[in-house]
């Protein structure tokens, strides 16, 4: 597909608002039993997120040739997964925040108690919807094989494990290479995770083109947090929805505090440029990908 920047914008909005409605459908009902876990549940997962992992999902199943059908199930799954991410991310026992996508914090607004719970849940939620989505791969081989990856990569060998080590790492000074290790575990894995489910969601993928959408996806999976670690610095609390200058609060190892601001802007360029040289065996089709690691290094959200 040819685009310029007006289109990928527009499709940038097809995606949000797809994968929105796909989640109000497998959302419980705020109304049922127990009403305030399920209140929990969609306050945080419709609140106004970027939908990056979706946003992948769509993008490679796009690039693939793909129905976008097939995949909105790996769509709302991933979007899930990191919701629950999210709300445990700032409770008092982690990040401790108080804002998140510019509304009060799930403990905030509701408990601890409902917070850990609306987190829980939707991690079991997540696996349901692999479980169950009628609309996904006929295939049930390759659905195993979903679930498979996402549940190894968010548990911890991935994000569980790379939110340990961030904890861990409070108040000491890590190399670069321990701080990369950190970033592609608690970030890096869900998003990398995201354009594997696409993968796993075609019948006709050769081991060259898996192979690129994999390399693309570890770049891009680690720039995604090293400019997450910049905004923390040079960002504004009302723009990014969350408070600013959290880690430095909590003496957070990150890429600006380990190497600098503008060191760690070359590392986000350089892995932008390697995202790109990825790409290079794919065409026009990989053109929304292509702009997808442009956005995550220029984004000031
Ligand atoms: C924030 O993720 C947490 C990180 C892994 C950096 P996003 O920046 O994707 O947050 P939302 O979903 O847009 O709120
Ligand atoms: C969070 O990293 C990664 C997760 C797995 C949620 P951060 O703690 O840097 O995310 P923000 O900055 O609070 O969004
Ligand atoms: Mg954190
Ligand atoms: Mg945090
Ligand atoms: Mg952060």
């Amino acid at each position: 597909m040819k685009i310029d920047s007006k289109k990928f914008e527009s499709l940038l909005k097809e995606y949000q608002l797809r994968v929105e409605q796909t989640l109000d459908r497998w959302l419980p009902d705020a109304q049922v039993n127990p009403i305030e876990l399920h209140q929990a549940m969609r306050y945080s997962v419709m609140a106004p997120g970027k939908r990056v992992r979706p946003i992948l999902v769509y993008a490679t199943a796009s690039a693939l040739g793909l129905d976008l059908k097939l995949v909105d199930g790996a769509a709302a799954a991933v979007e899930i997964i990191h919701a629950y991410s999210l709300i445990h991310d700032d409770l008092p026992a982690m990040d401790d925040d108080d804002l998140r996508r510019g509304r009060p914090t799930c403990h905030r607004k509701f408990n601890e108690a409902t917070a850990i719970l609306a987190g829980d849940a939707l991690q079991a939620l997540a696996f349901y919807i692999l479980s169950h989505d009628a609309d996904m791969t006929s295939n049930s081989d390759s659905r195993l094989q979903m679930i498979e990856k996402l549940s190894l990569f968010s548990g911890s060998r991935g994000m569980a494990g790379g939110q340990a080590i961030d904890l861990a790492s409070v108040g000491k000074t890590l190399n670069i290479a321990e701080l990369e290790t950190m970033h592609i575990h608690k970030t890096g894995a869900l998003i990398r995770t995201s354009i594997r489910l696409s993968a796993l969601s075609s019948q006709q993928l050769d081991a060259d083109q898996f192979k690129a959408l994999d390399s693309y996806a570890k770049y891009v999976g680690l720039s995604f947090q090293v400019q997450d670690d910049i905004l923390d610095v040079i960002g504004d609390t009302n723009t990014l929805g969350k408070p600013q200058g959290s880690d430095i609060e909590r003496n957070k190892p990150t890429y600006p505090s380990v190497i600098g601001l503008n060191a760690s802007r070359e590392i986000a360029l350089e892995l932008h440029h390697n995202a790109l040289e990825a790409l290079s065996i794919f065409g026009e089709e990989a053109e929304i990908l292509r702009y997808i690691s442009t956005w995550f290094v220029e984004r000031t959200h």
